[in-house]
């Protein structure tokens, strides 16, 4: 009242510009106001009540606040789709961490500093296309579980720029791997840069229930493929391998697109008890060639009564219990048909490769809490020193792909 009745004794103008002026900046203010609110209340409300201290909280996650994770790259694809939106990942698989909020709203959160880790999927990294802020309290993520042969890095361009690694090469930040093997109580012993297997001599001959199951194979290899042309050229290696068999009357039967026998997806169990009933080996060829890149094929070979033959550029002693497999790469494939051969018309023999299933076995990681790579990745968000640790990956093709680089162009530019 007394400010109008200034006003109106001085210049109306002047009145109504400053009165127009008071509601544009309260506008303002209100509106940025809401939006700031709008903002930070959605669905991250689902797994951050209000008050942290409630005992609901403390029973889902045994520390403090939540950890978001932002999925830089391509949410839909392999393997950041097994992801999801949120922390169902961890609720299902019993992780002792459940506080991690993983999403691909790069605006769930006010600025992109508030995210505790942002990771990148090798195969889509971009480097026109990177947060434009960063702090140094955030952890970025390396993430691939595709071979460095298939995606190498052979630029400057990532050097400094990631703290932590999450692939299937052992030395990763965190193993983001296919294949767990356990010891008979109940221990993770592998895979790892260093097994302490017990010795092939040290393990007990197998019983007659297994000589009975292993009575009734009579083929030698079988191998499930559908890529057809790769960069290990495994294709070229089992052209040379079947022509060495034929000279022992032996061949590998060849399932899926690169060959003559079929095992459509839906009738893989089937397919797997054919394996398991008649033949001696299995292939378990990698279709590139890298460090510590061993897949799940090994799995099939092992959990279905088949001697596997690896073929790919891991030491296979990091994977698989001494006596358990043929090494293709080291034999070649000349000695490798005849290694089959041999060991298939000398039982005995045959049966020192069963003598591990005493004493380990092998799994899929996600099966079990201990070796799901997600349940790591969440307590690893909620490792204080490790967190606030500062780690830097300053030469990236060097520790991911040092060999292929010296190659020069052609391996290189295979995909990307
Ligand atoms: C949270 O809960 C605790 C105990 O129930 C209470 O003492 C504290 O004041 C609450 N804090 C807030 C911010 O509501
Ligand atoms: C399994 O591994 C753990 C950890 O290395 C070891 O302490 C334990 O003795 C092993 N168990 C057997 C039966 O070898
Ligand atoms: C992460 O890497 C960046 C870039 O090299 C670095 O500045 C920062 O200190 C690192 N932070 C942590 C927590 O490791
Ligand atoms: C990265 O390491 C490789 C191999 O050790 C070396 O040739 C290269 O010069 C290093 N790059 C930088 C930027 O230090
Ligand atoms: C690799 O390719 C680039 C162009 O793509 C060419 O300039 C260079 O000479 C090639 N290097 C080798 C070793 O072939
Ligand atoms: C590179 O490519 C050329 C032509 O395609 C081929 O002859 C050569 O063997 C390749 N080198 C390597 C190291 O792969």
């Amino acid at each position: 009242m007394h400010v109008n009745h200034k006003c109106i004794k001085i210049r109306t103008v002047y009145c109504l510009i400053t009165v127009t002026l008071i509601f544009a900046l309260l506008y303002l203010y209100n509106t940025s106001y809401l939006k700031k609110t709008e903002v930070e209340i959605p669905r991250v409300t689902t797994i951050r009540p209000p008050n942290e201290t409630t005992e609901t909280f403390k029973n889902v996650a045994p520390k403090t606040t939540t950890k978001y994770i932002l999925l830089w790259t391509d949410p839909s694809l392999h393997p950041f789709v097994y992801f999801g939106e949120g922390n169902s990942i961890f609720t299902k698989g019993k992780c002792g961490y459940t506080n991690c909020y993983v999403t691909s709203n790069k605006e769930l959160l006010r600025d992109l500093t508030e995210y505790d880790i942002v990771a990148f999927n090798g195969p889509q990294l971009d480097i026109g296309d990177l947060p434009r802020v960063r702090s140094f309290h955030q952890k970025y993520v390396y993430a691939n579980i595709e071979a460095a042969d298939n995606y190498p890095i052979c630029t400057d361009d990532w050097n400094h720029f990631f703290n932590w690694t999450w692939t299937y090469k052992l030395n990763s930040d965190a193993i983001w791997g296919y294949i767990v093997v356990t010891n008979s109580s109940n221990h993770i012993v592998g895979p790892s840069l260093e097994v302490d297997w017990m010795s092939l001599d040290d393990m007990a001959p197998i019983d007659m229930d297994l000589k009975q199951k292993l009575a009734t194979k009579s083929k030698a290899a079988a191998w499930f493929v559908s890529n057809c042309n790769t960069i290990s050229e495994r294709e070229e290696y089992v052209n040379v391998l079947q022509t060495y068999l034929g000279d022992f009357n032996l061949k590998i039967d060849v399932y899926g697109a690169c060959g003559t026998f079929q095992c459509p997806k839906e009738i893989m169990n089937k397919c797997l008890d054919e394996v398991e009933k008649k033949y001696y080996f299995f292939l378990a060829f990698e279709n590139a060639i890298s460090e510590d890149y061993v897949t799940e094929k090994v799995l099939l070979a092992l959990n279905h009564y088949a001697v596997p033959i690896v073929y790919g550029g891991a030491d296979y002693s990091r994977f698989l219990p001494p006596g358990s497999y043929l090494n293709a790469k080291q034999l070649g494939p000349y000695n490798l048909a005849k290694e089959m051969f041999d060991i298939i018309e000398n039982r005995e023999i045959y049966y020192r490769f069963f003598r591990w299933r005493k004493y380990y076995s092998f799994g899929r990681r996600f099966e079990n809490p201990d070796s799901n790579e997600y349940c790591k990745f969440c307590a690893m968000a909620n490792d204080e020193n490790l967190m606030k640790e500062t780690k830097i990956y300053h030469n990236f093709s060097s520790w991911w792909n040092a060999k292929i680089c010296n190659f020069g162009n052609n391996s290189t530019s295979m995909r990307k």
